[in-house]
């Protein structure tokens, strides 16, 4: 790897992220349903209809997998809490197996040097909730401050850092209006709603947050590197809204009170009404931002679409086994525009950036060039982006296990340690020991 911890400021931190229900196993410890497992169950949703109740099982090995992390040299974890381990119906009465387990986790992270970065929700929304409308109904910003007090209560006091939200465009805009997620809706109306109920949600629970004296709070955003596809107007006002969709709602929101206008005309009256008086809690200070980073895409117009009217157009640059265009520079984009135009000089975390790729043991090992090539790359473009003045602090590979990626299920592998998903041996790769070797070198 063509970089040292030299090249970062002496307080950066180099992690891996997971997320609870790609990992842990979500039918051990008493955790209660959740919407993910009713639409992974659901025929055409997910593919083999493959679920989350095994995953890695690092319900039972986190041990294993944090002793990985502590001998390749990392400084952090980033993991989420699920919600519905914690609170089996989401609300009421508390699992405590649930709250016992993410207390060793936090123990377990400080005994081996690791800073826990913990996020309150990525993605598995109790189905008891889920019933009552989940994200669409106005009254979750409630229910997600009440589990964030009961999680916080029980490891708040030693968390290094708290997100609220995991990607919000996810949650909302791929969950409701393109039905690739779960509850996998497709209505504007619903995605309105939740594209407001999810901001609203992250100021309740910062303020929950806030009154309980939680230091180091923030949101994970993720972005996708959107450019015209040529120089005419249509296509420089497609992709105007497509970046307006997945690029500016959030963060605008979350550090100017507002939304974008080009977007809230395509919602209209589907927004909730009376969604202006909550930006003032949606937009009160953060700690911290994250950047969750992968690719790029180019924006055209389609007039076969009512709205909003625009497609996505793939450029020629190499691909993961997602098919995503690997562009690095893309990431020293977003983490200068933060920065500029944004957070100002507020720390910025690279909370997620890695690649799938279909990863084999042979002989015991496995060989992952294009994954150090990628890793490389990515973390120079980080380096880049604290040049031109982003307060960058971290960089968390995605992922430290080959996990459960969602609608892909268990194929598509993202690990920089490989998990054989029938006898669930870990198998660090070359990739990991490339850092390892930067890490501890
Ligand atoms: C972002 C999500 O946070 C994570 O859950 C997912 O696995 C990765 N992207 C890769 O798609």
């Amino acid at each position: 790897m063509k970089f040292t911890r030299d090249d970062f400021p002496e307080d950066f931190l180099f992690g891996a992220a997971t997320a609870a229900y790609q990992i842990e196993g979500h039918a051990f410890g008493g955790a209660g349903s959740t919407h993910w497992d009713s639409f992974a169950a659901t025929p055409g949703n997910v593919i083999r209809a493959e679920d989350g109740a095994r995953a890695c099982d690092h319900y039972h090995r986190y041990e294993e997998d944090l002793d990985i992390l502590k001998d390749g040299g990392f400084d952090a974890y980033r993991f989420s809490t699920s919600w519905a381990r914690v609170l089996p119906e989401g609300r009421g009465t508390p699992n405590q197996e649930g709250l016992d387990f993410y207390d060793r986790l936090v123990d377990a992270c400080l005994e081996r040097g690791l800073k826990p970065f913990q996020t309150l929700y990525h993605w598995e929304m109790p189905s008891a909730l889920a019933d009552l409308g989940g994200w669409t109904n106005p009254d979750v910003a409630d229910w997600f401050a009440d589990y964030t007090e009961v999680i916080q209560s029980r490891i708040g006091d030693r968390v290094q850092a708290v997100a609220t939200i995991n990607e919000p465009w996810c949650v909302a805009f791929l969950s409701h209006f393109l039905g690739h997620h779960a509850p996998g809706l497709r209505d504007i109306r619903a995605t309105a709603r939740a594209m407001h109920h999810v901001t609203k949600a992250h100021g309740r629970a910062m303020s929950r947050l806030r009154q309980m004296g939680q230091q180091n709070c923030g949101i994970v955003l993720n972005f996708d590197h959107t450019s015209p596809a040529d120089d005419s107007p249509e296509a420089i006002a497609a992709s105007d809204l497509l970046d307006g969709i997945n690029n500016r709602w959030f963060i605008q929101a979350i550090s100017k009170g507002t939304y974008p206008e080009v977007v809230l005309k395509g919602f209209g009256d589907h927004m909730p009404k009376g969604w202006e008086d909550d930006m003032a809690e949606i937009s009160q200070p953060m700690d911290w931002l994250g950047v969750n980073y992968y690719t790029r895409h180019f924006a055209a117009p389609d007039p076969t679409i009512p709205w909003p009217s625009v497609k996505a157009v793939e450029g020629d640059l190499d691909r993961t086994q997602m098919g995503w265009e690997i562009y690095p520079e893309g990431l020293k984009d977003f983490l200068t525009r933060m920065s500029q135009e944004y957070v100002g000089d507020m720390p910025i975390y690279v909370t997620e950036n890695g690649m799938a790729w279909a990863d084999e043991v042979e002989n015991g090992a496995v060989y992952d060039p294009e994954r150090m090539d990628f890793m490389e790359r990515h973390i120079l473009a980080a380096k880049d982006a604290i040049a031109e003045g982003a307060n960058v602090k971290g960089f968390f590979y995605w992922s430290l296990l080959d996990n459960y990626e969602w609608a892909f299920g268990y194929e598509k592998r993202f690990g920089m340690v490989h998990v054989d998903f029938d006898s669930l041996k870990r198998t660090p790769k070359a990739s990991y020991q490339a850092l390892k070797s930067v890490l501890t070198g």
